[in-house]
């Protein structure tokens, strides 16, 4: 079973071929309205179920959007409204989907929930988001650099705020995709360091440095998120603003990087916290071509699961 559980579980040529495919997966819809369908249609009788344990905006719509523009049908599913939401079993969840739906995408919080899902599913397991990751969100990333700017590898991306779950894909794809990676934000929430370590084992740099300013000095690209992540405690917020304060991305941070840095958000974003509206709608932001290759990137991992 081809599952896409993480960036750092699946082959580098895989990876890779994910990329290139989602490249031409683009092109070939280019000018189409929305609603078309592709002219390959490698889901065409196929059923995908989407399951959210939280909120979701783009992880919701491209993932349905993609499923249905590939001739596929999709049914969304709220955790809470499922039996799973009410003391049902991952397992038997697992095992009851697989005999309805030949594919399954699941954002949860725990990874333990995602990983049984997919030890016991006979169909594809896809991660949509857990506390620990999000690597379909990077694999959009990696495509959006590419479209800018050429291959991502050698380059120096920075890291600024919370090393959170969107933090340890990017450090997962950094050994993967051989770029060098700076976390740049307060200890308490730094990334976790077997993330960082097995970034470093595979040979590219991975820094860990606590003035913005100097973090961000030679930055191809600047990346920020959220300082309050959707698993954290609502009353932690106060004390992560606080922590990470110092860390917003603005046009005074962004003037320290290379003069043609690019900046990425996954969004949601907190305008204004964060990061500044003057960076967010900024001429170096590419936060809704990012956006937008959600669509592209997941069209290609789905098509990879499925061996189409
Ligand atoms: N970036 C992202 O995953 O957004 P949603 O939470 O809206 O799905
Ligand atoms: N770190 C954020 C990402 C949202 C897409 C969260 O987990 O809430």
């Amino acid at each position: 079973m081809t599952h896409f559980l993480d960036i750092n579980a699946t082959e580098t040529g895989d990876l890779k071929t994910i990329i290139s495919e989602a490249h031409r997966i683009k092109a070939a819809r280019a000018g189409r309205p929305r609603g078309a369908l592709d002219d390959e249609r490698p889901l065409d009788g196929h059923m995908v179920a989407l399951i959210f344990e939280k909120p979701s905006t783009r992880t919701r719509v491209s993932f349905d959007v993609g499923v249905r523009q590939m001739g596929g049908q999709t049914m969304v599913l709220s955790g809470s409204e499922m039996q799973l939401g009410h003391g049902e079993t991952v397992a038997d969840t697992a095992k009851v989907l697989s005999r309805y739906v030949d594919m399954i995408m699941i954002r949860t919080f725990e990874e333990a929930t995602l990983l049984e899902m997919a030890e016991y599913a006979d169909v594809p397991v896809i991660n949509g988001l857990t506390n620990r990751s999000h690597p379909c969100q990077i694999m959009a990333d990696i495509l959006t650099y590419e479209e800018h700017r050429g291959s991502i590898e050698g380059k120096k991306v920075v890291w600024a705020g919370d090393g959170n779950n969107v933090c340890a894909s990017f450090l997962h794809a950094a050994g993967k995709f051989g770029f060098d990676l700076t976390f740049t934000g307060p200890e308490p929430l730094d990334p976790e360091m077997a993330f960082v370590d097995e970034a470093r084992a595979k040979g590219v740099n991975v820094e860990i440095v606590r003035d913005p300013v100097k973090a961000v000095e030679g930055a191809d690209l600047l990346v920020a998120d959220t300082w309050v992540s959707m698993h954290d405690a609502p009353s932690a917020r106060e004390r992560r603003h606080n922590l990470l304060r110092p860390y917003q991305i603005n046009d005074e941070l962004m003037a320290h990087a290379k003069p043609d840095a690019l900046f990425m958000h996954c969004l949601p974003a907190h305008r204004e916290e964060e990061v500044t509206n003057a960076v967010m709608d900024g001429p170096q932001s590419v936060i809704f071509d990012e956006a937008e290759n959600r669509l592209h990137a997941q069209k290609a991992v789905m098509r990879w699961c499925l061996g189409k």
